[in-house]
């Protein structure tokens, strides 16, 4: 049958337990979805959206065709590549065989945010049962089987599986550490180089620069590099989590994912002006220019995400910020993955500095935020010696700073 009907369930600020909030109809043929919230939803004092851009509260909701027919926050909550890779490899199935609607029904509790899909309004709470720190090295272990597509045992399955919810396509888990949760994320077989000990270096020299990154450790487990990021929409309180809406900024600006050529910074920050404060306006400028300055090309806009509680929407702790590799001598000049300035994605940081009023800059304001953000990359070498990067790696990854170079 190509329509389905299952009911969205949500965790309201303060709740540990979902309550059901609406009804969501998918045509997998035609590839459209409607949602229609109940009226005792409705009626809450606390209600919050389950999608605040696309299904704000009190209007008559619009049904989606972009993203298969999934509005953009419901999209957020469902696995990517590499949770839908584990979920075919459980059931023993190739991952083609399985539509959107299986994999955001059969994703457990440790999906993203604070929604959570399920065939009827009575169906039960789901366990909550990520596994524990201490399992990490057969977690590996199973995860590099499923890359390799080697067999995996139902006992290392289960155990992946109940941390394998969240998006992404490089392998990972959620695991409970420290009563709190964390997406441990793992090296990938075709990694040149150690990327979970780059990913620490970069994402703690973002935070010198003044962007808000979680926590994160860096862990080895058997000799491999784990790197350890705290899920930034996940509390523990005396009787479960707490969650925190989280949806990204593609469903921020209801972009298709393969819209690319809308794909804009710019656009970003003035939906922002429309919810969010110029605090993160400006902070959003400042990511720009981080990932112009560490080659971070891969900023797409599932990469970047926003927080949804009782007081508003605000923009989440940055995360997944890669230098890319590239080689001596080849490839000097690189875009990112959406439009910087006038001169569209090229990665300049001239670029950057044409459209600073649209940032909640003047000119010469963004000119000294790049200044002060290039003074503090260009200590990059040592920062990243000091998170454990040895010198052939960072001989590697020389060519991917060269933005540091340029006049502004
Ligand atoms: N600290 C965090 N707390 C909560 N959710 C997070 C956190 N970090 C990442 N996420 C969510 O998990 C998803 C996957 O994380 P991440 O982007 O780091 O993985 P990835 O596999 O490297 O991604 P990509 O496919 O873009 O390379 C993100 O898109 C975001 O929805
Ligand atoms: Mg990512």
């Amino acid at each position: 049958m190509a329509e389905k009907n299952i009911t969205v369930f949500i965790y309201l600020p303060g709740e540990t337990v979902a309550v059901p909030a609406g009804i969501f109809t998918h045509d997998s043929r035609a590839g459209v979805g409607s949602f229609v919230y109940g009226r005792k939803y409705q009626e809450r004092a606390n209600a919050l959206p389950v999608d605040p851009v696309a299904l704000p509260l009190g209007p008559e909701p619009l049904p989606v065709t972009a993203n298969h027919g999934l509005y953009g926050a419901f999209r957020d909550a469902a696995p990517d590549y590499w949770g839908r890779l584990v979920i075919a490899a459980e059931r023993k199935v190739p991952p083609e065989a399985l539509g959107e609607m299986d994999f955001l029904v059969c994703a457990n509790a440790t999906r993203a945010g604070n929604l959570d899909f399920r065939e009827t309004p009575d169906s039960p709470e789901p366990a909550l049962e990520p596994p524990h720190f201490n399992h990490l090295a057969e977690l590996l272990d199973a995860a590099s089987k499923i890359e390799t597509g080697k067999e995996v045992s139902q006992h290392l399955l289960r155990l992946l599986r109940q941390g394998s919810s969240v998006g992404g396509a490089r392998p990972k888990c959620t695991v409970e550490w420290e009563d709190a949760l964390w997406i441990a994320k793992f090296p990938a077989k075709d990694d040149t180089l150690n990327i979970p000990r780059v990913e620490y270096a970069a994402m703690t020299l973002a935070a010198k620069c003044g962007i808000r990154v979680p926590t994160m450790r860096l862990q080895s487990v058997g000799g491999k590099a784990v790197l350890l990021v705290r899920r930034f929409e996940r509390e523990k309180t005396g009787n479960g989590w707490l969650r925190t809406g989280f949806f990204s900024s593609l469903s921020l600006m209801q972009w298709d994912e393969m819209d690319r050529l809308a794909w804009d910074y710019g656009a970003i920050a003035d939906t922002m002006r429309r919810h969010t404060t110029v605090r993160d306006i400006q902070e959003w400028f400042r990511r720009m220019v981080f990932n112009i300055l560490v080659r971070n090309t891969d900023d797409h806009p599932r990469n970047h995400g926003f927080l949804l509680d009782a007081s508003g929407i605000r923009l989440s702790p940055a995360y997944d910020i890669v230098p890319s590799i590239t080689r001596p001598g080849v490839g000097v000049d690189f875009s990112l993955a959406m439009s910087i300035g006038e001169q569209g994605r090229t990665a300049t940081l001239e670029n950057a500095l044409t459209r600073s009023a649209r940032f909640g800059l003047s000119k010469n304001e963004a000119k000294e935020e790049v200044e002060k953000l290039v003074g503090i990359v260009g200590t990059w070498r040592e920062h990243f010696a000091s998170a454990g990067c040895p010198d052939s790696e960072i001989r590697a990854l020389e060519p991917s700073f060269l933005c540091l170079d340029m006049a502004v």
